[in-house]
């Protein structure tokens, strides 16, 4: 059973482009009926009326109720025996969405009828969607597309029909390209996508796309999803909810240098240069560094992950230090959280506090009474983190960078035993 869209307007003509691509093949299909109407069709004097003035002043027109609630009434008795909606697309609307557009293509498919309102000027008479919600029959809904203003609710009801209309049964041939986009069910942005020539104008298609192996692959798009999604709509990082923290896996390693090679650079004061941070991560930070780090009983190493990638890590290393400095600084330490590390776009998001909280309750239960770090001097954001959660500043101790001998302050804090 197809159901039906009705379109009321006063410009026709503007929803002329209904007619093409998908949309146009799913109505010659047969999968889909969109009739257009025209306002002025049922209006009742020789200049064809649809708007007058503002109760209460004000600039612009108002259109109104009489001729709307003639053309809805007509409109909507078309849809008489199924379930009805009236969209009335406004910038004073509740936001449109993915899941809205889910939802009607749900109502589509079960015969029901959508009935978009398109008002232009200042907007249609407010009694006009407060008479349709009232008659109990129908649902009404006003809805945005964006936070902007156009002229009127013409475009926004091309973008609405054509959202939903892709949803719908037979219209996009291949189902599967529904499956990973933007704004579906893992609440990311979708990652790059890439196709040949793999070279173009100097840039080339990033290597692991050419490789054949679908689990690196995998990652590597969710990698760059959840990246993308940080950078452009924290927002909806936030909605994914916490990060969930866990002890990292031997499939962890390539992962782990990544985000590690990402975020040492930033840990770095500004005189460290670029090539003596790199030269640290390869050396300590590489795959194959966190391959034998994982081997190791006395290294624990736990990650945060949100929506399947990691975003973040630390590390505990059990046993007395080595450095002569921090022994004289933190007698007694038995561990030391050698690497906790947030990626940049997910810094003031609980992720750190999380992971950090984590590793406290592990180093309790493996029986450690002073758990010891060192952090640059320069670094205050992170002196700062490591205060609020309990560390003092013990001691100083020199640390080598590449060529280069930084100077850390060692922080310490005692641990409560389960
Ligand atoms: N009419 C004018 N601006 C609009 C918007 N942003 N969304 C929906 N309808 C509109």
């Amino acid at each position: 059973m197809t159901g039906r869209i009705d379109v009321v307007t006063i410009f026709p003509g503007y929803l002329a482009p209904l007619e093409l691509s998908l949309v146009g093949k799913a109505r010659a299909a047969g999968l889909l009926t969109v009739d257009v109407h025209d306002l002025r069709d049922w209006t009742t004097d020789a200049h064809r009326t649809v708007d007058d003035t503002p109760f209460g002043g004000g600039a612009g027109m108002v259109m109104r109720p009489d001729v709307w609630g003639r053309a809805l009434d007509e409109v909507l008795a078309a849809g008489a025996d199924a379930s009805r909606t009236v969209l009335v697309p406004t910038p004073a609307g509740e936001p449109f969405t993915q899941a809205m557009a889910e939802e009607l293509a749900l109502l589509l498919c079960a015969g029901g009828q959508l009935a978009l309102a398109c008002g232009r000027y200042e907007g249609i008479d407010a009694r006009v969607a407060e008479h349709y919600q009232g008659t109990g029959e129908v649902t009404v809904r006003e809805v945005s597309i964006g936070d902007y203003v156009l002229n009127g609710g013409e475009v926004a009801a091309l973008v609405i029909i054509e959202a939903v209309a892709r949803l719908l049964p037979g219209v996009i041939g291949n189902p599967d390209s529904l499956v990973e986009e933007s704004h579906g069910s893992a609440g990311l942005l979708e990652y790059p996508v890439y196709t040949k020539p793999p070279g173009w104008r100097g840039l080339d298609v990033p290597e692991v796309l050419l490789s054949g192996d679908h689990g690196r692959i995998a990652r590597w798009r969710r990698r760059r999803a959840v990246d993308r999604t940080a950078a452009r709509r924290p927002d909806l990082i936030d909605a994914l909810g916490p990060a969930q923290v866990r002890p990292a896996r031997a499939a962890d390693a390539e992962a782990l240098a990544e985000v590690a090679g990402r975020t040492f650079p930033l840990a770095c004061p500004a005189s460290v240069p670029a090539a003596d941070a790199a030269a640290f991560v390869a050396e300590q930070l590489s795959a194959e560094m966190f391959r034998r780090y994982l081997r190791d009983r006395r290294r624990h190493v736990l990650v945060a992950e949100l929506a399947g990638a990691i975003v973040g890590y630390t590390m505990l290393a059990v046993g007395a230090p080595e450095d002569e400095q921090v022994r004289a600084a933190a007698p007694g330490a038995g561990a030391e959280l050698s690497k906790c590390y947030t990626l940049e776009g997910f810094h003031g998001r609980g992720v750190s506090g999380a992971l950090l909280a984590e590793t406290l309750d592990l180093a309790a239960r493996l029986r450690v009474d002073t758990l010891w770090l060192g952090v640059n001097q320069a670094n205050e954001r992170a002196q700062r983190f490591y205060r609020k959660h309990g560390f003092q500043r013990v001691g100083e101790r020199t640390f080598t960078v590449g060529s280069r001998t930084e100077h850390d302050y060692v922080m310490a804090r005692t641990l409560v035993r389960p």
